[in-house]
């Protein structure tokens, strides 16, 4: 069992603090608040949640929990620091981080004058919300500068997942618990703290674990204003969207599902970007407002915009585009921003050669071919039969066909710039020269 110190006590840091104690941790709570800290000193919850009243009462009535004013009382002989205080929006919307800064400070200020723990290892680990680089441009360096005499310290993100009216059954039933940290002793030190969790730690980078509870946040908003703005748009044609929405989440395989969830490039085809445009038609027409919709589209240029851009600023004039159709395994080139980048790059002046390892110009028929050919009719002329011939004198490779032919091609070639289009062409292709992420 631990000694834990438990910075700010709100939601998410009254949950913590008594559901640790519950699980037999001696916690000490610390706020600046006198109100929160009396209120717990006499066994009640700060704030209202299902289930923490009894935690509360029992934590305080067995020693386990206490909370205090005193940062020193809390950090004597403390293992793990938990930083639970609030990072409220500025008036810009930044995320104000003076409450960290000043618990951060706070620790660090309390170890010169009480005792490490015994195994000299104590571990600061922010709870709160933080944009990624606040663990390692904030916290870390107050421990790294000016390291505390007797203490070794480790510094880690682990967001907290709870959600407010369910805190205290999600912070016993968590989707998972993700640690973020460059140091081995605070990641056992977290995997024993959740060890009577039922779910797998994830031992990620810092970045990666602060920037994850934005991600699910932002996820969670566009849930509900695709849910609604959808309801919106089919109101006027008395469509219940509530039956249709019933049905919608039932797909497990493509709506309520990773698929579609990996970053990468652009959608395209001949079915997403039409019916898109339809849906904003309907919304038009009804004189509906359709953010959202309007929004998709617009995101989705922006991320053909981003990737000329970058082409623009290597400096060259020779790009392979290596892979033309919208996804693998399909020749269908309607709509795809292969052929919209491929298209552009050539209005700028580049010598685009282009290779696919399955599209033959001479099966292209129908809407198919009549829509390449509309958009790039040399189409004969700039497809090559190997990525080779492709990449001959290429400054530049746009590539989401991998292959063995491909790697060995680019290993060869050495472009001053690969872009990887889709993030699964392995790891020989993210070794090469020039490798960057479309969107990592
Ligand atoms: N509320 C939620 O459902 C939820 C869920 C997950 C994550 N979060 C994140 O967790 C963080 C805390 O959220 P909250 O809702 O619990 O905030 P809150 O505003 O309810 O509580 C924050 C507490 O920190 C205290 N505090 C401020 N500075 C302090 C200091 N130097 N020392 C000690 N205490 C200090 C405040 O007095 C306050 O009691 C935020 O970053 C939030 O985004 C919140």
């Amino acid at each position: 069992m631990m000694k834990i110190a438990v910075f700010g006590l709100g939601y998410v840091g009254a949950v913590t603090a008594a559901g640790l104690a519950a699980q037999g941790h001696t916690v000490v709570g610390v706020d600046v608040d006198p109100v929160k800290v009396d209120l717990i000193a006499g066994g009640h919850s700060p704030v209202v949640e299902p289930g923490i009243d009894d935690l509360m009462r029992e934590g305080v009535a067995s020693g386990r929990l206490s909370a205090t004013l005193d940062c020193r009382e809390a950090m004597d002989s403390t293992d793990v620091s938990l930083l639970c205080v609030g990072t409220p929006s500025t008036s810009h919307g930044a995320t104000d981080l003076t409450y960290i800064r000043r618990a951060v400070q706070d620790v660090r200020d309390a170890m010169d004058h009480v005792r490490p723990p015994r195994s000299g290892h104590h571990s600061v680990v922010v709870r709160s919300t933080v944009p990624p680089r606040t663990g390692r441009d904030i916290v870390a360096p107050v421990f790294a500068t000016d390291p505390p005499e007797g203490w070794r310290v480790g510094t880690a993100m682990c967001p907290e997942f709870l959600r407010e009216g369910a805190g205290v059954a999600d912070f016993f039933d968590p989707p998972f618990v993700v640690v973020g940290s460059v140091d081995d002793d605070t990641h056992r030190t977290m995997a024993s703290m959740f060890d009577f969790l039922d779910v797998p730690i994830q031992h990620v980078s810092v970045e990666t674990a602060e920037a994850l509870k934005y991600a699910c946040n932002a996820f969670h908003a566009t849930k509900v204003s695709f849910a609604n703005e959808i309801g919106r748009v089919f109101r006027p044609y008395g469509v219940d969207s509530r039956e249709m929405m019933e049905i919608f989440c039932a797909d497990t395989k493509l709506n309520i599902a990773p698929t579609y969830l990996r970053p990468g490039f652009a959608f395209g085809g001949s079915c997403l970007p039409k019916d898109l445009r339809s849906l904003q038609h309907m919304a038009r027409i009804n004189g509906v407002d359709a953010p959202q919709l309007l929004g998709t589209a617009t995101s989705n240029e922006i991320s053909v915009r981003d990737v000329i851009d970058r082409v623009l600023s290597v400096g060259g004039r020779h790009v392979a585009l290596l892979g033309l159709s919208f996804k693998s395994n399909t020749d269908d080139l309607r709509e795809s921003p292969n052929v919209e980048l491929a298209e552009r790059l050539i209005g700028k002046g580049f010598d685009v050669r282009i290779y696919d390892p399955i599209l033959n110009p001479q099966q292209l028929m129908g809407s198919n071919r009549a829509h390449v050919m509309a958009r790039l009719p040399h189409l004969d002329r700039l497809l090559m039969t190997t990525p080779q011939d492709a990449l001959v004198g290429a400054d530049i490779a746009l590539v989401s066909a991998g292959g063995e032919q491909v790697v060995e091609a680019l290993q060869d070639a050495q472009p001053r710039l690969l872009i990887d289009l889709t993030g699964r062409l392995g790891l020989e292709v993210e070794r090469c020269a020039g490798y960057e992420g479309v969107g990592w």
